[in-house]
C-alpha cells in the first residue's frame, strides 16, 4: 500500500512536469504496447489529453497479433492510437544488413525518420519517450545501441529533429516501471508484459532480417510465449539462426532446414539473467509445435547460457 502510494505520487509528479513543459503545445509519443511506452502514454494522456498524439508504428518487426492487442487495450483505456504503416520502409532499410549493430542503427534511423514524419504531420513540439535507466546504462557501457537513445545519432536530445524530448521514466529500472504501471491502473497484461526489444523481431533473426525469416521467428515466438506463459518467465522467445541443419522432411526426405533457438530467462532488471529450468514436457511440446507449424525448421535448440557471459537477445 505504502509503495503503491509512492508510485502514485511519482506518477502525479511526472504528469505535472509534463504539463508544465508542454503547456498548451502539442506532443507525440510512439507506443509499442510494452510496459515502458504504455506508462509514458498514460502519463502523457493524463497530462495533455487531446494535445498528445499516440502512434503505433508498424515496423514489420512486431509480434503476432500485437497491433490488434495494443489498439484494443488502449481504446478501452480511452486512448486513441494512430497506426502508422511503415513495414516496407523498415525492410528496405534492413536489406543486406547482417551485422547486429548495423541492423540496430538502420532500425533506429528508420524509426526516427518515420516518427519525424508523424511529428511534422501533427506539428508536435515535444516527443515523449519511454527510455529507462537500463537503456542508458547499456548504451553508455557500449553493450549495444539502444534504439531509443537520441544522443547516439549525434543529436542534442533537447533539440532532436526539431522537437524537445521528454523522458519521464529515465530514472527507473523495469521493476519500478511495473510499479508505476500498477499505480496507474494499467491491466496486468501490460504491467507484467515481457520485455520486448525496440527493434523487435529483427533482433531475433541472426543475420539479415528478411520478411521470410521474420515471419518464421514471429510464428516461433508466438508458440514459445504461449507454451511458457504458465511458468511466467521474465522473457521467453525464439531466434532464427543463419546456420542450417539436416533433418527429415514430411516424407522422410533429407532436408537442409532452418535452426530455431528457444530462449527463456529469469531476471529482475535485465542486467543479468539466468536460464529458466523449463520442464522437459513443455520443451518437447515447443519443439513439436515449431517443427509441425513451421515445416522449414529441422532443428530446435534450447539455449542454456546465462547473462553474462551471454546477453538476453542474440543481436
Ligand atoms: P540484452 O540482450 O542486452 O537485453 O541482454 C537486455 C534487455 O533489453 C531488451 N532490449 C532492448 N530494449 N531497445 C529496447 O527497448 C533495444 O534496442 C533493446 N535491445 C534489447 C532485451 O529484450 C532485454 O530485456
Amino acid at each position: 500500500m505504502v509503495t503503491s502510494r509512492k508510485w502514485e505520487r511519482f506518477a502525479d509528479q511526472r504528469v505535472r512536469e509534463i504539463k508544465r513543459r508542454v503547456k498548451d503545445g502539442r506532443a507525440i509519443n510512439a507506443l509499442s504496447g510494452g510496459v515502458d511506452s504504455s506508462v509514458v502514454t498514460i502519463l502523457g494522456h493524463r497530462a495533455l489529453g487531446k494535445q498528445l498524439r499516440t502512434v503505433w508504428i508498424d515496423t514489420g518487426q512486431m509480434r503476432e497479433g500485437e497491433e490488434e492487442r495494443v489498439v484494443a487495450t488502449f481504446k478501452k483505456l480511452g486512448v486513441p492510437v494512430k497506426v502508422v504503416r511503415a513495414s516496407s520502409r523498415f525492410f528496405k532499410a534492413l536489406k543486406g544488413a547482417a551485422d547486429p549493430e548495423k541492423k540496430r542503427k538502420k532500425f533506429r534511423d528508420t524509426f526516427y525518420k518515420v516518427l519525424g514524419d508523424e511529428v511534422r504531420k501533427w506539428k508536435a513540439e515535444f516527443l515523449l519517450q519511454g527510455t529507462i535507466k537500463a537503456d542508458v546504462l547499456e548504451t553508455k557501457r557500449g553493450v549495444k545501441t539502444q534504439h531509443n537513445i537520441l544522443e547516439q545519432i549525434g543529436l542534442d536530445p533537447q533539440k532532436g529533429y526539431g522537437f524537445f524530448v521528454i523522458e519521464p521514466i529515465k530514472s527507473l529500472f523495469k521493476p519500478e516501471v511495473r510499479e508505476v504501471a500498477r499505480a496507474l491502473g494499467l491491466p496486468e497484461e501490460i504491467s507484467q508484459a515481457m520485455p520486448f526489444p525496440g527493434p523487435g523481431l529483427a533482433t531475433r533473426v541472426v543475420g539479415e532480417a528478411t520478411p521470410r525469416r521474420v515471419e518464421i521467428v514471429r510464428k516461433a515466438c508466438a508458440i514459445v510465449e504461449k507454451e511458457t506463459k504458465r511458468f511466467r518467465p521474465f522473457q521467453a522467445f525464439a531466434v532464427s539462426l543463419t546456420d542450417r541443419a539436416t533433418g527429415l522432411g514430411p516424407k522422410g526426405r533429407r532436408e537442409f532446414g532452418e535452426i530455431v533457438v528457444v530462449r527463456s530467462v529469469e531476471s529482475k532488471d535485465a542486467m543479468t539473467a539466468s536460464v529458466t529450468k523449463l520442464p522437459w514436457p513443455a520443451l518437447m511440446r515447443i519443439q513439436r509445435r515449431i517443427c509441425e507449424e513451421i515445416p522449414s525448421v529441422t532443428k530446435v535448440l534450447y539455449d542454456i547460457t546465462p547473462k553474462p557471459p551471454s546477453t538476453i537477445e542474440y543481436v
